[in-house]
């Protein structure tokens, strides 16, 4: 089978190596390419994918909502979100799925099993965010708080949350067992801080969905303070996992796929 990630630019994308990796510990001959399509050719994707001969594909910055009127058919959770990253393709048709809000969702299980109890701050309420919340939605017994610069980004969202400023996160920060920065801040600075975190309690399991550097410096701050810390390594391998999974039927190598990619980090 033959599948691929479209994107632009894409030449940096660890998704090839994670995929063609999987497949080989696998032992299947399966083939998994990048694919750049700058947004002024993006009409061009049903012949692309046609002459790839793909039978599926995840779709990537900046392309998320781009894809929606090229599918046949699309999840609850996609539609909801109005962004796919993993498109099936059966019998010539095109479902979209979208796979980051449970690639996260899964990492942070892992580390935080009692994810029900936990009250969990959430910075930033882009696409991402959006993902990750309406993932979360259902495990919680507790509200969960979202902090954004601006507040008017929450005028379409309809699961219940707590929605509050910059400002009061940082006051507040000492309430939570969980803050998860979703914000792209961190990922060109090493020194840039989405919100101030001297409020912090030690206990609280500190988050960002970056893995380009590795560890932020919101980590590293969070960590110098004596707290649990998680990058976003383990939802980029998850969300790869998971469109695996809906393309095959198959469970994935998670553990390979992950040697694999900090080889390359
Ligand atoms: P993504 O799909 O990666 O989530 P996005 O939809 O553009 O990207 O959302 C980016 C998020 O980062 C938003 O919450 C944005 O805040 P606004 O809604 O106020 O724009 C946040 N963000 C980006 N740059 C920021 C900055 N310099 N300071 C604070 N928040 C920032």
């Amino acid at each position: 089978m033959n599948f691929a990630v479209i994107g632009h630019p894409i030449d940096h994308s660890l998704s090839p190596i994670m995929h063609n990796e999987n497949f080989k510990i696998n032992g299947e001959d399966s083939t998994y390419k990048a694919i750049d399509i700058p947004e002024e050719q993006f009409h061009l994707i049903k012949e692309i994918v046609r002459k790839e001969s793909l039978d599926g594909f995840n779709v990537t910055i900046p392309h998320k909502e781009r894809i929606i009127p090229y599918l046949d058919e699309i999840d609850e959770q996609s539609r909801h979100l109005g962004a796919v990253n993993t498109v099936k393709i059966t019998n010539g048709k095109w479902i979209g799925h979208n796979t980051d809000g449970i690639g996260y969702v899964k990492g942070l299980k892992a580390i935080y099993p009692d994810l029900e109890n936990a009250y969990i701050l959430m910075i930033g309420a882009g696409g991402a965010s959006k993902g990750i919340a309406n993932e979360l939605y259902p495990h919680l017994n507790n509200k969960l708080t979202i902090a954004n610069r601006t507040l008017d980004r929450f005028k379409n969202w309809s699961i219940d949350i707590n929605a509050i400023s910059l400002k009061e996160a940082e006051r507040s920060l000492s309430e939570f067992d969980i803050v998860i920065n979703t914000t792209p801040i961190g990922m060109k600075s090493e020194s840039e801080l989405i919100i101030n975190l001297s409020n912090l309690d030690p206990d609280t399991l500190v988050s960002d969905i970056i893995y380009t550097p590795l560890k932020t410096a919101f980590l590293s701050k969070a960590e110098e303070n004596g707290n649990t810390i998680l990058n976003g390594l383990d939802m980029f391998i998850n969300q790869g996992a998971e469109s695996y999974k809906i393309w095959t039927g198959k469970e994935p190598n998670i553990k390979h796929m992950k040697k694999v990619v900090l080889k390359y980090l």
